[in-house]
Parts: structure tokens; sequence; C-alpha cells
């Protein structure tokens, strides 16, 4: 299996950042270096259509930061998979933690919209994490079970769906959990995708808050670690690039 790096941009940037962005990596690209990581953007809804554009030609997958679960209908301001699809997108985080604070997400939901996903043809990425209090008291590796349990889509093999573990504690923060935390919730995570899904063995299961530069070789050496998704640090294109070429680094 391939790392994957993706990119979250959460609610930033503009169309000057994805053209600044997108010329960084066709800079990169050109000087001949290789990646040997799958890389992949997440740049906010308006900005899709812009950076399918912008992307074109580099190897760098397109993907969105929410989807409706349903198909279609009376939702305003709602954003369906199947329209997400039609734009070039290939993947689509769903729960991520602060949708699930924020919009109030339950694991219903995030499954719905996972399932949403899957049926237009996307790759979710299912995001699951503790807070710091359910760290705090042991609960680490029952919170991210139980979460991943409830949000995972049913009827989905291993090859068509990603985890993303993001500890809502390190996300933004500058902490990151140690690497033997890290591996165990990791382990933990992918005997549980053993037990229930098909293909278990596939899922790439990311890790995400707080990867940097610096930590990145790190942190994508831990066993089980199948990638990052990266919020604050995928805003330049150079941070970005230099955390996808550190797979394979250490
Ligand atoms: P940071 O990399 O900014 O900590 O964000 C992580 C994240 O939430 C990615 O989805």
């Amino acid at each position: 299996m391939r790392t994957l790096i993706a990119g979250n941009w959460k609610m930033n940037g503009s169309q000057a950042m994805a053209v600044a962005f997108a010329a960084e990596l066709r800079r990169f690209m050109a000087t001949g270096r290789q990646i040997r990581a799958d890389m992949l953007i997440c740049p906010p809804a308006p900005y899709l259509e812009t950076a399918k554009r912008l992307l074109d030609g580099l190897p760098v997958a397109l993907g969105a930061q929410d989807c409706h679960a349903k198909p279609a209908g009376a939702y305003t301001g709602d954003i369906s998979a199947a329209m997400l699809a039609d734009l070039g997108c290939q993947y689509v985080i769903v729960g991520h933690s602060e949708r699930r604070t924020n919009h109030g997400e339950s694991n219903a939901q995030v499954r719905a919209k996972a399932m949403a996903a899957h049926a237009a043809g996307l790759i979710p990425i299912i995001c699951i994490g503790e807070t710091e209090a359910e760290r705090d008291s042991g609960q680490a590796l029952a919170v991210t079970a139980a979460q991943l349990r409830e949000s995972f889509p049913e009827n989905v093999d291993g090859k068509g769906a990603v985890v993303a573990y993001e500890p809502v504690w390190a996300i933004g923060s500058g902490r990151v959990p140690s690497l033997d935390d890290v591996e165990g919730v990791h382990r933990h995570i992918r005997n549980q995708l053993l037990e229930f899904v098909s293909n278990g063995a596939m899922v790439p299961i990311l890790y995400g808050g707080s990867v940097k530069p610096e930590n990145a070789a790190d942190l994508l050496g831990v066993p089980e670690v199948g990638g990052a998704l990266i919020g604050g640090a995928s805003l330049k294109a150079a941070d970005f690039l230099a955390i996808a070429a550190s797979q394979g680094a250490r």
C-alpha cells in the first residue's frame, strides 16, 4: 500500500493561494525529484473546480472536506457526493472532529455520509479521535474503536475507504502523541478493521494532528501509519511537499 499524504485546507485559502500552491508543486515536479507517496489536496468547496484545473497533469488527487448524506434534494447550502465526483474529486473527508463538534455530527450521520460518498464513487476518509479528557481517563482505545465501528460505512470493502486517526487535542495544537501511543491506537484500529471489514487489512489508516515537516518522517515510520492528514502545514506547498518527501526518509 502506498502512503497517502492528504492536505485538509479547512476554511482557508483563496484563488490566489491555490494558484501559488499549484505553481510551487509544478516547480517541484519539474526538478525530477521523486515523491514516493500518493498526494491529495482537499480545498474548500468553492475552490474545487479551480484546484482541479490547476492540478491537471500533477500527481495530486482532489478531495472535498464534507458531503451531504442524500444524493440530491431540498438541502440549501449542502453539497452532494455526486456533485463532488462530478467536479473531479476522488476523495471526501467525513466526520472531521471540527464537524462533529461545530455541527453536532453523530457517528450515524458520518456513516451515512461515508455511504453516500461510496455510492457516488468517492473514497471517504472517515475521521475518528479522542478528546484530551477521554485520553486522560484512559479511554482513547475504547472511544476510537466505538467511533470506528459506528462511523465506518456498511458493505464497503477495505479498498473503498480510508480512516484518519486525529486525536482532537493534537489538532492545531502543536502537540502530538508519543510514537508508542500512535502505534497503539493504529494497531487497535487495524485489529477492529480486520474483525468487521472485508479486506480490513487494505484500509489505509492516516495519522492527523500537528503533522509538520519536522515530525513527519517519525510519524510515517510508525507501524500501521499509512499516511497523514495535514491541516496547517498543508497550506504551504513547501511544507506539504517536505512532508510527502519524508515518506521512507527515516
Ligand atoms: P493540523 O495539522 O493543523 O493540526 O490539523 C489536522 C487536521 O485536523 C487535519 O484534518
